[in-house]
């Protein structure tokens, strides 16, 4: 198909179908194309269209002529300003682009005219099939946006999922400029409305306004005409427009029509093939028809400009195996490509449809959120894009976190030097300061022998401590033999394991300044289980030797596997929370500094908060509201009897499923009540894993996957948080901590590959004042030497090619 020119039709004159049309035919002139639009010729609507630098580079390798036009007609700027509690905060180097829509549209016309696309104007396409006959088309584009006809006709085959999100906005302009890319954040007595502000060519800028549906609705936004919107608009944001009117060119739109809420769409399929008078045609979405993004990272545009270049890369490297296969490597590529996009724009939409969350934050902080709102901007990127800004709000971090511990700012900090980095900043709870916000996170080493800790976790333990981390966490320990996982599972329910975890506790207060915590819990219908390097294998009842279950309900772990666990009765649950107790009490002889109850993971107190696992009847299910307060009821006793039994100056932290990630159990949402309840209970902190409460649960795994959990809990709930789950470097717990999405990091897998993974870490970010132990000194030195050498080196390769790296190395 390479040698032969196509006929195609793109319905739809936007960006998308415009610049295909561009792009095919300037690979090959004889390809016959035909852009038909509904609208006249330059008639559109939109204000300024918004490119990241990254962006213009893709146009300048797919079409130089259109990309230098471009390139005149932008206007560039590096700031972001945020507006926020009467403050302004600044930070730079963010490269970004503004163009007119309308000028945008008029540039690509003109090319399309220039190298002889045909452009239908006026020509409202309702039968696809009688367009492609009509021009004897090969190819049918539905590039026909947000509202695409083409989709809904076929909508069995591409199967459209359209998410309407929960804000109104109204796309408005302003002939006041800006010299950075603004928001602006205002409070009213109905709830906080932001505004997203560009400057897109001399004198004009973009103007969308921003809220809630509820807080839109308490405003009578609703009710009021769009000339009494808009001026509701001016005098809420009169500081930033300096008595510059704001234009609406929604002439067409009447009433409070032209506040709208964002459609998120996702297209299982994006080809399908039409029958025109007997010839199979292929029709293909592209742009806003096949998917959307959402207007906060600004990627609609540059979406549907990237789907036509990849179009038409897919037409040059496979049109030679014919047109389905270029079709199918261009629906394959893009998907991916385009859900990574939109996975980071749910990020940032979800970022402003939850304001309401951060508004408790300082203004330094509300601003560092949302600059990394999408989490596709770590915290050393940003550092590359503007230094001063990072150090100074790395400064800003510490000073707080030194308040909070009660501790005095060490020399590192003094002006001229550089700042900590967040998660080596310092967090107290209670009477214990955590000397950096790292933490161990538990991990079951099912090493132990009749429930006493040996050899083995004073050197595990011994270990990770030395290296590093604020606190290091034992693995779940067990409130007596039959609260045990497997039968090497750890205890404290007598004294020769209390004694035994003494030892361990001294070594770590004796050779290190972490602290140590211990996790108590109850593995309920998980228990009486296999080791995991058995034959059996993990969660597996044992071959022989088992022990009776009790959880809240009878249930059975694995479907036709595991023992079947009896309901707890009255009596259980008294003894059990007796064997918290005295495992309380015992945990404290031996030293620990901090307690974590483990509520997560399906185990038994897990096993009354989920209500996959909880169905009773008595005060202890969920016969409540949504049923969380009820479900809580015996873990929060468990907690209250814990707490009593506890040194008042040392924390307790609960650890809990923050999603059962199955339809029907516990959400997010849920989770968030339960963090109040613990809170109200006198609980620390909420350590928020999730999942591995029933087997079938679909987890969506991911860098930080848990984070947002944590991010919730702590600033909706109000209660401090640890983080966890594939949190496995700096950048990532840095930007956690700085953020406020928690207020500790814990990290556990990594912790096995590298126990002085703190360590490490803090020599790969080039911070030097961190204490190793002491016996350890000559490591940091060549450690931070080599890292620094493989710098210098990878600056001075920067842009070679492998080959002439090779020669210079072999030359030195
Ligand atoms: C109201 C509104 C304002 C926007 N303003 C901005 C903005 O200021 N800045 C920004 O970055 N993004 C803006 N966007 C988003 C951005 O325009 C899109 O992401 C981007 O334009 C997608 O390009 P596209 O070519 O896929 O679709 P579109 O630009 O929507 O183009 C589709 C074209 O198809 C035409 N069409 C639709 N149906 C038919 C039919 N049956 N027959 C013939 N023609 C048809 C339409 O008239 C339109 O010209 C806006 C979106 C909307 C809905
Ligand atoms: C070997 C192993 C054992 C674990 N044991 C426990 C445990 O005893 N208690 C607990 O709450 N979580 C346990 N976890 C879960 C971890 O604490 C942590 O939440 C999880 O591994 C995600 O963190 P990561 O991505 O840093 O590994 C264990 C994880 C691993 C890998």
């Amino acid at each position: 198909m390479s040698n032969n020119s196509v006929n195609i039709v793109c319905i739809g004159g936007g960006p998308a179908g415009l610049y295909f049309g561009i792009l095919m035919k300037k690979k090959d002139p004889r390809h016959e194309i035909v852009v038909i639009e509904r609208n006249r010729p330059y008639d559109t609507f939109g204000w300024g269209v918004v490119f990241s630098d990254q962006t213009l580079g893709n146009l300048v390798a797919a079409d130089e002529p259109t990309a230098k036009t471009i390139l005149q007609a932008f206007n560039h700027w590096d700031d972001i300003d945020v507006f926020f509690k009467g403050r302004r905060i600044t930070s730079g180097g963010h490269g970004f682009c503004g163009i007119g829509r309308k000028r945008l549209l008029n540039i690509l016309q003109a090319r399309c005219e220039e190298l002889g696309v045909k452009l239908v104007f006026e020509t409202n396409v309702t039968d696809e099939r009688a367009v492609a006959a009509h021009y004897r088309a090969d190819l049918v584009i539905a590039c026909d946006g947000v509202n695409s006809g083409v989709r809904a006709r076929y909508g069995d085959v591409f199967q459209p999922e359209i998410d309407v999100r929960r804000c109104r906005f109204v796309w408005l302009g302003t002939k006041k400029r800006f010299d950075a890319f603004t928001f602006a954040f205002e409070k009213t007595e109905h709830g906080w409305f932001q505004a997203h502000i560009y400057q897109f060519d001399g004198d004009t800028s973009t103007f969308i306004v921003e809220t809630p549906e509820e807080v839109w609705r308490r405003a009578r936004l609703d009710e009021m005409s769009q000339e009494e919107g808009i001026r509701f608009c001016e005098r809420l944001f009169a500081s930033q427009l300096e008595g510059h009117p704001l234009l609406s060119n929604a002439t067409h739109l009447r009433g409070s029509a032209i506040w709208i809420r964002f459609p998120r769409i996702v297209c299982a399929r994006w080809v399908h093939r039409i029958d025109v008078d007997g010839r199979e045609v292929p029709i293909v979405l592209m742009g806003d028809a096949a998917h959307t993004a959402h207007y906060s990272i600004g990627s609609g545009t540059k979406l549907a400009l990237e789907d036509a270049i990849e179009l038409a890369r897919c037409f040059s490297t496979h049109g030679g195996e014919g047109m389905d296969r270029a079709l199918s490597a261009y629906e394959e590529r893009r998907s991916v490509e385009v859900l990574k996009i939109q996975s980071a724009a749910r990020n940032s939409m979800e970022w402003f449809e939850n304001v309401d969350r951060y508004t408790g934050l300082e203004a330094e902080q509300f601003a560092y959120s949302m600059l990394t709102r999408s989490q596709r901007i770590p915290h050393e990127n940003l550092r590359l894009r503007d230094a001063g800004y990072v150090a100074g709000y790395e400064g800003f971090i510490a000073e707080h976190a030194f308040a909070q511990a009660g501790v005095p700012v060490p020399p590192a900090m003094l002006p001229g030097r550089r700042p900590i980095p967040p998660m080596l900043t310092p967090f107290r709870a209670r009477g214990v300061v955590l000397k950096n916000r790292i933490v161990v996170s538990p991990m079951a080493q099912y090493s132990a022998v009749d429930g006493i800790p040996g050899d083995y976790h004073l050197v595990h333990l011994g270990a990770r401590a030395m290296g590093g981390a604020g606190m290091v966490c034992a693995e779940m320990t067990c409130t007596s033999p039959d609260a045990r996982i497997t039968p090497a599972c750890p205890g404290l329910w007598n004294d020769a394991q209390r004694d035994a975890w003494r030892r361990i506790v001294d070594f770590v207060h004796a050779e290190t300044d972490a602290k140590i915590a211990v996790q108590l819990g109850h593995a309920g219908a998980k228990g009486s289980t296999c080791v995991p390097w058995s034959n059996e294998g993990a969660d597996y009842p044992l071959p022989s030797g088992n022990w009776p279950l009790v959880a809240a309900s009878a249930q059975q772990y694995l479907p036709g596997v595991s023992q079947t666990a009896r309901a707890a009765t009255r009596d259980d649950l008294a003894r059990i929370k007796a064997d918290f107790v005295a495992a309380t009490r015992r945990a404290a002889e031996a030293g620990f500094d901090w307690l974590e109850l483990h509520c997560a993971h399906g185990y038994l107190l897990s096993s009354f908060i989920s209500p996959l696992t909880n169905r009773r009847g008595d005060e202890y299910g969920g016969d409540d509201g949504d049923g969380v307060a009820g479900r809580c009821r015996y873990p929060l006793e468990v907690f209250g009897a814990i707490r009593e039994a506890w040194p008042n100056d040392k924390p307790i932290s609960v650890r809990i499923s923050a999603h059962d990630w199955v339809e029907g159990g516990i959400t997010p949402d849920n989770a968030v009540t339960i963090g109040r309840l613990f809170k109200a209970a006198g609980a620390d902190m909420i350590d928020c894993s999730s999942g591995q409460v029933v087997p079938d649960a679909k987890p969506v795994y991911g860098r930080m996957y848990q984070t947002p959990f944590a991010d919730r809990i702590r600033n909706e709930a109000g209660i401090a948080t640890i983080a966890v789950g594939a949190i496995f470097e700096a950048d990532h717990a840095n930007g956690i901590i700085a953020a406020g999405r928690a207020d500790l990091c814990a990290i556990a897998r990594p912790h096995l590959a590298n126990p002085a993974w703190t360590l490490t870490e803090a020599a790969k970010l080039g911070y030097g004042d961190i204490e190793w132990p002491r016996q350890y000194r000559a490591a940091k030195v060549q450690l931070e030497r080599n890292l620094q050498r493989e710098k210098e080196a990878a600056a001075a390769n920067a842009g070679l090619t492998p080959q002439e790296i090779a020669a210079k190395l072999l030359g030195s």
